[in-house]
């Protein structure tokens, strides 16, 4: 039922995006990745699991926040807003908004599969008071006794949280690239308008080798241009352009990006998503972020050919564990988005550049609580608030340990 539902809002999509069926090639869904690979192979084999050839794939037909956090039912409502509806946040108020949109913003989406959506409907997991009954009579969690847990994830539950930067149409619009040689300012944080590399991506005729461009104060006189059709993108509509100018975060991304707000005939280009799936153990939880050389360096590595078209413009890394595998100093596992971690500080355990995202989701419990600073390693039972007796943990989303109170 909910995956036929997400079948229609697919259709719906493509209807609104204006595309032909056959620009959007769905391919495997609910492949799951095995436990007795290596971390990498699943990884990859998670990626593979959403990755289409060429279009948006088939999370178009996922749920997003504001389906969640919905008080009607996302599969039944007309208002439904179609992929990839509202930003992250957006369907709370402002003072309720995670903090890490930070001085440098993306315009991020999240995105619920049938199976994760499912569940957190079915469990009333997105009512805040609900959870503050689970509080009282929920079962305990397995791992910490001393807390309680909302009921876990069904096996292979997917969950998707998306970063796009605008690109201006028929012009060459600048795009901060994320190198392994960035090294974190004082105080840690290497968000993008640090980063030393730009490239101008050129939603036009991508003529000539390279083009000056602007971004940050600083001037590229010789960013390397890249076309569009690397990167897996969306069409801004009329409609998308105006929710997406509605929200403070992709606003200033706009501005950063363009120098104006968004307008109808611009692009969205991919530029970073997070893919966690509910498995055994801790789940697989891989990252990916594009690059304009991505068949170099430790990330590109092991790629398999089930992953084709655009989605080969990705690199990957993943955690299934927060420690293991070492690092080769010997300090626990490093595994991080240049677009979503890069810019948290250092406090004290180090900088979003040495984060672990296992280690920061297993804090992830009711009622709020801070997800700064970074920590590493294996979790601080007795020390970290997040683990405080009686505490609820929200199967490890973020999402869930914040539910607005109201939704549109
Ligand atoms: C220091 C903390 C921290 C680290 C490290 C971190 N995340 Fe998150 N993550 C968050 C927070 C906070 C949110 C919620 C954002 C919101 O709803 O505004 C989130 C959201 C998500 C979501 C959407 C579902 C949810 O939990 O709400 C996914 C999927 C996700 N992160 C995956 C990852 C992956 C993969 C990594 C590692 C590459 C990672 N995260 C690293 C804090 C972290």
């Amino acid at each position: 039922m909910a995956r036929m539902a997400g079948w229609r809002n697919l259709a719906r999509t493509m209807m609104m995006l204006g595309m032909a069926a056959s620009a959007i090639a769905v391919t495997a869904t609910g492949q799951e990745a095995r436990s007795d690979e290596e971390p990498r192979q699943r990884g990859w084999s998670l990626l593979a699991s959403v990755a289409g050839v060429d279009g948006v794939s088939a999370v178009s037909g996922w749920y997003n926040e504001a389906d969640l956090f919905g008080r009607g039912e996302a599969g039944r409502s007309m208002r439904r807003p179609v992929f990839p509806g509202l930003p992250i946040g957006a369907a709370g108020t402002m003072e309720q908004r995670l903090r890490h949109v930070a001085d440098a913003p993306v315009i991020t989406f999240v995105h619920y599969d049938p199976e994760a959506y499912g569940h957190v409907r079915g469990h009333r997991l997105y009512q805040a008071e609900r959870l503050t009954e689970l509080m009282q009579n929920g079962a305990r969690d397995p791992v910490y006794p001393h807390m309680l847990a909302i009921p876990p994830l069904p096996r292979g539950a997917r969950v998707l949280m998306s970063a796009w930067w605008p690109v201006g149409a028929g012009s060459v619009t600048p795009l901060p690239v994320w190198d392994p040689r960035e090294v974190a300012r004082p105080g840690g944080s290497n968000d993008y308008t640090s980063w030393r590399r730009v490239v101008a991506v050129d939603a036009g005729a991508a003529a000539g080798r390279a083009a000056p461009v602007t971004f940050a104060g600083r001037t590229f006189v010789t960013a390397r241009r890249v076309a569009l059709n690397r990167f897996i993108h969306l069409p801004v509509g009329r409609r998308l352009a105006a929710h997406l100018m509605e929200d403070a975060g992709a606003r200033k991304a706009a501005l950063i990006a363009l120098g104006r707000p968004l307008r109808t005939g611009d692009s969205l280009v991919l530029v970073a998503f997070h893919l966690m799936a509910a498995d055994a153990g801790m789940g697989v939880w891989a990252t990916a972020w594009w690059h304009d050389r991505p068949d170099e360096g430790v990330f590109a590595a092991d790629r398999p050919a089930t992953i084709r078209g655009r989605w080969r413009h990705y690199l990957m890394d993943v955690a299934v564990d927060p420690v293991l595998p070492l690092e080769p100093d010997g300090s626990p596992h490093i595994c991080f988005n240049p677009w979503f971690e890069a810019k948290f500080p250092d406090g004290g355990q180090g900088s979003g550049l040495k984060s672990n995202c296992i280690n920061c989701h297993e804090r992830a419990s009711y009622p709020p609580t801070e997800f700064l600073p970074v920590r590493r390693g294996t979790s601080d039972a007795s020390g970290d608030p997040a683990f405080a007796p009686g505490r609820l943990r929200t199967a490890r989303l973020w999402a869930l340990a914040n539910p607005p109170r109201e939704s549109p």
